[in-house]
């Protein structure tokens, strides 16, 4: 018999998250049946997209996300006891994978796999740089923008887990890079990793900023935080530009914008768009499914090669999962944030 400590959402976040939204419970795992596995939490990730999953996660289910895991009891020949996988069956530390999931299409289980091989670097990195984010900033930024040597490029969100990296791969591309992230400290850490000019959002105008540090205007923006700063950004684009719409962090606790027809105004002028001749795409890194180990190792080499740098923010202890989830609404964390078990 297994027991699981799993978080559930039990109520509804209105606004910002809170800690009274998620409850800590113990669940027994069904027993291991034919083709199934059970797995052991290591390392689970924390993501701002989980606030979108709460708006319509059915009330007292598992929260949804990502962990690094072990396998401790296998009747499935295709993972040994012992081996090391990324999965998203949520926030809890002890998982029954069903035969069915393991050979659901990639589409349907997020991405499950084994952990790619990390050669020595932290398994932690499977969730971060080498994972999930490392690619949506390799393949959202490269295949979207389309990135030219010499071109400007223009990031939010610049400290975090996927901005950090789409900086650099920035800069490893030839490109000036403009960035912004939430405080001196990030801003500093920013300009360590080769951007050209990094700037406070929050004690910054972020369109006197853009006049000053890219008139010649910003060819690609990789953007993660949307709204307002996307209004004040659009101005700035240069004709022809390329807007990769990979993340929208400033709306996600505004529970009135929505996917779908209900929602506040675009940030969107449509004469910029139209007279400079825009291209905006937004993505989901799933797309990419088929390419997800080319963008690994190439992440991977390059952190070998010392191209690449990365911070992770590391909370301790399965019980402080919603604080560190909470913690990335207030820009508590410094490239990715995971939780240890
Ligand atoms: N399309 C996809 O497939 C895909 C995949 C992964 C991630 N994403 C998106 O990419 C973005 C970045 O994700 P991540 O994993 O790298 O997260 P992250 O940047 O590591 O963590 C969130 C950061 O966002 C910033 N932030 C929070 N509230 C903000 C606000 N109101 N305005 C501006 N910045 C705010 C904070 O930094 P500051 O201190 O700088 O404010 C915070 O540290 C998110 O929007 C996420 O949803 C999209």
């Amino acid at each position: 018999m297994v027991m699981s400590k799993v978080w559930k959402l039990v109520r509804r976040p209105e606004g910002m998250p809170a800690a009274e939204d998620f409850a800590l419970e113990q669940e027994e795992l069904p027993p291991c049946g034919e083709g199934d596995i059970v797995t052991e939490a290591l390392v689970l990730s924390v993501d701002p997209y989980l606030r979108y999953r709460a708006r319509g996660l059915p009330l007292g289910s598992v929260m949804f996300g990502s962990q690094v895991a072990r396998v401790i009891e296998s009747k499935n020949s295709a993972w040994k006891v012992g081996s090391l996988m990324v999965h998203y069956q949520g926030w809890r530390t002890h998982t029954l994978i069903t035969s069915k999931s393991l050979s659901a299409p990639s589409g349907e289980n997020f991405g499950m796999q084994p952990l790619p091989d990390m050669e020595g670097l932290s398994n932690s990195l499977g969730l971060g740089i080498l994972g999930m984010p490392g690619n949506t900033a390799y393949f959202g930024f490269l295949e979207i923008c389309q990135p030219k040597a010499g071109e400007t490029v223009l990031v939010n969100g610049a400290a975090g887990a996927v901005g950090s990296a789409v900086v650099q791969i920035a800069k490893i591309k030839g490109c000036k890079v403009v960035a912004f992230a939430g405080s001196d400290e990030k801003v500093a850490w920013v300009k360590e990793l080769g951007a050209d000019h990094c700037f406070n959002y929050k004690t910054t105008d972020v369109g006197k900023a853009l006049t000053e540090a890219a008139p010649e205007g910003i060819n690609c923006y990789f953007d993660n935080v949307g709204g307002q700063f996307t209004a004040e950004a659009l101005p700035h684009m240069a004709e022809f530009g390329r807007i990769s719409v990979c993340g929208a962090i400033s709306t996600y606790n505004d529970d009135q914008r929505n996917i779908g027809p209900v929602g506040t105004r675009s940030p969107f002028n449509e004469g910029t768009v139209i007279w400079k001749q825009l291209r905006i795409e937004g993505f989901l890194v799933f797309r990419w499914d088929n390419r997800w180990l080319e963008g690994i190792n190439q992440m991977k080499r390059w952190i070998i090669e010392g191209k690449l740098k990365y911070k992770e923010t590391v909370s301790k202890g399965f019980e402080n999962i919603p604080k560190a989830f909470i913690g990335l609404f207030h820009g508590e964390n410094i490239g990715k944030a995971v939780v240890t078990v």
